[in-house]
């Protein structure tokens, strides 16, 4: 399936891309998008055409993490096109300074088609999943950045998640095939009182 925006983004901008939610909200994209825990269905969907069928694996992981309580996979649904954006919260994992069940939630795997970033898009998905987090009685998130990602970082701190830790970033996953790969990827912790 070929993936493509229904709705074509005409502006770039951030700002244009307000003023056109602001001017015609009934016909912008973003007003359109639902943020919901995934479903079944979602699984092959959230591969994206491919690019991440590597992580099939570790979607079926997490899904099944999923069903126990421990994690909630989040997805955002255009309708129309279909899934644009998601992200995966542990509400306890092995490392209680990341999740550790009632207090501190960690999120990973945060994205966005690269069609519709800088548009608001992931701003709406963190509102909702850190909404979701108060209404759990979570007090912090936390979350990695790539060091060498400073637009994410931008975003965190704008957000009011400040650096706590460094974190070398690295990981082993299981490809589609059952194959193994170390990531390597040295980052910053950060965290936010919610
Ligand atoms: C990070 C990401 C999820 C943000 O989603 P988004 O829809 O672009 O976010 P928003 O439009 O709400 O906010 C964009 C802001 O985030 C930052 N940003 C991060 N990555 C960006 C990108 N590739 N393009 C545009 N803005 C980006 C900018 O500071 C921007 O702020 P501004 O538009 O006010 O100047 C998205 O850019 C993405 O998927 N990036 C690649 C994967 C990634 O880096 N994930 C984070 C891992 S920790």
């Amino acid at each position: 399936m070929n993936w493509k925006p229904i709705f074509k983004p005409r502006e770039k901008t951030r700002q244009g891309a307000q003023q056109q939610r602001e001017k015609t909200p009934e016909a912008f994209w973003l007003n359109q998008v639902i943020v919901r825990p995934v479903i079944d269905a979602d699984l092959h969907r959230m591969e994206w055409d491919g690019e991440y069928a590597h992580f099939r694996r570790v979607y079926a992981e997490a899904y099944q993490r999923m069903q126990r309580g421990y994690t909630v996979l989040w997805v955002a649904d255009l309708p129309g096109t279909g899934l644009v954006g998601q992200v995966f919260i542990q509400l306890v994992c092995d490392r209680p300074e990341l999740a550790d069940g009632s207090e501190r939630a960690y999120l990973y795997s945060f994205r966005v088609r690269s069609q519709l970033r800088g548009q608001g898009l992931g701003t709406l998905i963190m509102d909702v999943v850190e909404d979701d987090l108060r209404q759990r009685a979570f007090q912090y998130v936390t979350l990695n950045v790539a060091r060498d990602n400073p637009r994410a970082q931008q975003l965190y701190l704008r957000r009011g998640y400040r650096v706590i830790a460094p974190e070398p970033g690295i990981w082993s996953y299981p490809d589609e095939n059952g194959i193994w790969h170390q990531v390597e990827e040295p980052a910053w912790r950060m965290e936010k009182v919610l």
